[in-house]
């Protein structure tokens, strides 16, 4: 029998929405997660964004002020789904007031937030997920076990390319994700994190980095009301983007591996190529998420049929099977969160730590540090450690 868990949503944006939902369907997936929660109160600078959660979402209760969710007695966890300026304040609150947290990438504005909210969260003990939801995917987790088997020989290359097409128009509103007081970095936080916590899941630490960023479009029209980021403003006044749309690097692993990574928002085409490829001696993977239940093996010991083959995630790819029951028929995006909300609410009931948590938050974190010092610099940079202590 699952224990309760109470939780409070602070911003019911896109994220928060599916934060919600993650929880209402966690038990139909997971029947066994040691967590069930029971949706309290949610938050939303927005009345209207906040009462809906109260009524579509299933909250008992709405509010406009996040502080209150923290102070909820009847709140053990909060999600915490605002624009990336608000999550030092509410990660900090939240684990001194002893809650535990689900957080979105990239955790603070800058990597040294990350480092803020990583060391208040191990100050006062509170379980922690982060929402780098890519590596939950099943064709992620099989590429990792291919790797970790030696299944593919001794891997010797990589590249990874995050790049998303929703900022790609000049005339795309500038939203809060183009201002460094409310998102702080740009492409290097919202994708570039996603990108690097996956390299170092794959294969383990960077050790160091060097780095080209750039804005190609340096301004776009202000929001003339609510939207998303995929909002589109015909005319408009046009203001200033105040943080990098791209970001070019060579990484070089501690296991010895030199890869590439890119990420871009702005680039015309692809609309969420977030991929990988990656190589060793006897064999190769690679996956793009855009076909998120397909990873193309490629084994050296298929002699002269050697060719990439284009694997159908089934139930024995974990966790594919809490979702559908044979390959063919496919997991979407908000499964991965679901996934997540399983994670989080299990970690809540039997206190046991998953990944992850604020400490991958801050490898990543480090490794953006060392981006940015590399794009300044023009030289390659050690990736440094982003302590605990902030
Ligand atoms: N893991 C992923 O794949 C992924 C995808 C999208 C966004 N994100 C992250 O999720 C977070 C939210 O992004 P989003 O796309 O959902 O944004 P969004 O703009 O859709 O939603 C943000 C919500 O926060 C509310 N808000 C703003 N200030 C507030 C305040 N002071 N108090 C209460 N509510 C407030 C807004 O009214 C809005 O409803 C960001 O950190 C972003 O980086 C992660």
């Amino acid at each position: 029998m699952a224990r309760t868990v109470g939780i409070g949503l602070i911003g019911v944006g896109w994220m928060g929405r599916v934060h919600s939902a993650a929880y209402r369907r966690c038990l139909d997936h997971f029947p066994d997660c040691a967590g069930a929660a029971r949706l309290v109160v949610a938050a939303d600078e927005s009345e209207e964004r906040a009462r809906e959660a109260a009524g579509r979402l299933g909250y008992e209760r709405w509010t406009t002020d996040w502080r209150a969710v923290i102070d909820d007695p009847d709140v053990e966890a909060v999600s915490i789904t605002v624009p990336n300026g608000l999550h030092r304040d509410v990660a900090v609150a939240a684990a001194q007031a002893g809650k535990h947290f689900w957080i979105e990438k990239p955790v603070g504005r800058f990597p040294r937030e990350t480092g803020e909210i990583a060391a208040a969260a191990e100050a006062s003990g509170v379980r922690t997920l982060v929402g780098f939801n890519y590596r939950q995917a099943p064709a992620v987790r099989h590429a990792r076990h291919l790797v970790e088997s030696g299944a593919l020989g001794v891997i010797d290359h990589f590249r990874a390319q995050w790049i998303a097409a929703y900022a790609a128009s000049p005339q795309g509103a500038l939203s809060w994700r183009f201002l460094r007081d409310q998102a702080g970095l740009g492409i290097l936080g919202d994708l570039g994190s996603h990108a690097v916590d996956l390299a170092q899941f794959l294969l383990g630490p960077i050790a160091s980095v060097t780095a080209r960023t750039d804005t190609i479009v340096r301004e776009r029209p202000l929001p003339t009301g609510a939207g998303t980021h995929f909002t589109i403003v015909e005319g408009g006044t046009p203001a200033p983007v105040e943080n990098e749309d791209v970001v070019w690097s060579i990484v070089r692993f501690e296991r010895g591996v030199t890869g590439t990574l890119e990420s871009s928002r702005v680039a015309v085409g692809p609309q969420a190529r977030y991929a990988f490829e990656l190589h060793g001696s006897e064999g190769a993977v690679a996956w793009d998420f855009e076909r998120m239940n397909e990873l193309h093996v490629y084994r050296t010991s298929d002699g002269a049929d050697a060719g990439y083959t284009r694997v159908l995630m089934g139930p024995q790819h974990s966790p594919f099977g809490h979702f559908q029951p044979g390959p063919g028929l496919p997991m979407g995006y908000d499964d991965l969160k679901v996934i997540e909300a399983a994670s989080f609410l299990g970690s809540v009931a039997d206190g046991v730590q998953r990944e992850p948590g604020v400490r991958e938050a801050l490898a990543a974190a480090s490794v953006i540090a060392a981006l940015q010092r590399s794009a300044a610099s023009g030289a390659w940079e050690q990736v440094g450690d982003l302590s605990l202590s902030g």
